[in-house]
C-alpha cells in the first residue's frame, strides 16, 4: 500500500540502562548526560523538529521521570530569569521548549531490546509511517542525519535507514547493512545484519541510529525471537519487513557521535564545543596545551 510520503510522527527510545556509564548514571538518566550545556536527548529532539516532525513519543522505563520534567515548561525558572534580565536564557528556553501536546510517554517495563521499546509505541504512532532517533547516536553537520532521510523517503517512499562507514574493526558493534543499486539520494538496500563478526559484514556501512520505518514494522516485532545478545532486535524485525517492503539507505554527510561509549561522548563534546562561538577558541586553545603536554605520554603507550 502506498502511502503519504509525510513523516508526523518520531519515536526516541530512552528506556536504557546506561551501565556503561555508571556511576554517572546511578541515579540520573543517561540520556541527561550533557554534550556542553544540552542534555543528549534535547538533540534528537532538535534534529526530529528540523526534519519537520509534528509529535514525538519517548519510550521511558522506571527512573526516567526527569525526562518528562526537562520537556516541561518551568514557570518559576523563567519568572526568576526575567526578574534577574536574563532575557537570552528565557529565550533560548522557551525556543527549545515544545508545544503543548507534541510529546507523548510510554513505558518499556522491561528491558527486552531496541525492538521491543519500539513496538512499545505502537498505539501512540498508529497506522502512519514514523521516524525513528536513537537519542545515544549524535548527528554533527550542516544539517541532521533525519532531514537526509525525509529527502529520501519523499523520493523512494518504502522504509529508509541512516548509515555510515566505520572502521573493518567496529562492525560487530552495530547493524550493518549491503549495498545495491543506487538513487538519487542513497542506495537500495540488499542485507541488513545485526552485530556481525568482522569476517561476516556484508559492507562497512553501519545503522547509525536514524529509521523511517513503516507501521508493518509493529507486526514483524510483536513476533520477534530474541537475537543477538539475547534481545528482541530491531534489525532482526527489518529484515523480515525487507521481504515485503523495499528498504534503501541514506548515507550520511555529517559525522554521527556514538555517545552510548565514553570515547564518542567524549568526542560529541570535543565537537560541539569547537564549533560554539562563545567557548570554541578557548577550548581549542586549551585542547593544544593539553596535547602538548601529553603527547610524550601518549605516544609512548
Ligand atoms: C542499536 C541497533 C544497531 C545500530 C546501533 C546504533 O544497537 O540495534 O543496529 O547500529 O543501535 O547505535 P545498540 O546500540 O542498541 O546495541
Amino acid at each position: 500500500m502506498e502511502r503519504n510520503r509525510t513523516v508526523r510522527k518520531a519515536v526516541i527510545p530512552v528506556a536504557g540502562n546506561g551501565t556503561r556509564f555508571l556511576p554517572a548514571t546511578k541515579a540520573m538518566p543517561k540520556e541527561m548526560l550533557t554534550i556542553v550545556d544540552r542534555p543528549v536527548v534535547q538533540y534528537a529532539l532538535d534534529e526530529a523538529r528540523e526534519a519537520g516532525i509534528e509529535h514525538v513519543v519517548f519510550v521511558t522505563s522506571r527512573n526516567k521521570q526527569v525526562i518528562e520534567d526537562h520537556f516541561d515548561d518551568t514557570p518559576e525558572l523563567i519568572s526568576s530569569l526575567e526578574k534577574s534580565g536574563k532575557d537570552d536564557k528565557v529565550r533560548e528556553l522557551g525556543e527549545l521548549l515544545p508545544q503543548a501536546g507534541s510529546v507523548s510517554f510510554t513505558r518499556q517495563q522491561a528491558p527486552l531490546g531496541l525492538g521491543h521499546a519500539v513496538w512499545c509505541a505502537r498505539d501512540l504512532i498508529g497506522d502512519e509511517p514514523f521516524a525513528l532517533l536513537l537519542p545515544d547516536m549524535i548527528s554533527y553537520g550542516p544539517r541532521g542525519c533525519l532531514s537526509g532521510l525525509m529527502d529520501l523517503y519523499r523520493e523512494v517512499g518504502g522504509n529508509v535507514v541512516g548509515v555510515e562507514p566505520c572502521a573493518q574493526d567496529e562492525v560487530s558493534q552495530y547493524g550493518i547493512v549491503g549495498k545495491g543499486a543506487a538513487v538519487q539520494h542513497g542506495f537500495a538496500v540488499t542485507h541488513m545484519v545485526e552485530k556481525p563478526k568482522a569476517g561476516d559484514a556484508p559492507s562497512n556501512l553501519f545503522l547509525n541510529g536514524r529509521y523511517v520505518l513503516q507501521p508493518e514494522i509493529f507486526g514483524h516485532l510483536a513476533r520477534q525471537k530474541r537475537g543477538a545478545g539475547n534481545e528482541i532486535q530491531l534489525t532482526d524485525s527489518m529484515l523480515k519487513l525487507s521481504e515485503t517492503q523495499p528498504f534503501h539507505a541514506h548515507v550520511y554527510e555529517g559525522r554521527t557521535y556514538d555517545c552510548g561509549s565514553k570515547h564518542g561522548f567524549i568526542e560529541a563534546n570535543v565537537a560541539f564545543a569547537l564549533a560554539r562561538p562563545d567557548i570554541g577558541g578557548a577550548v581549542y586553545q586549551s585542547l593544544r596545551d593539553m596535547m602538548s603536554s601529553h603527547e610524550g605520554r601518549i605516544r609512548a603507550a
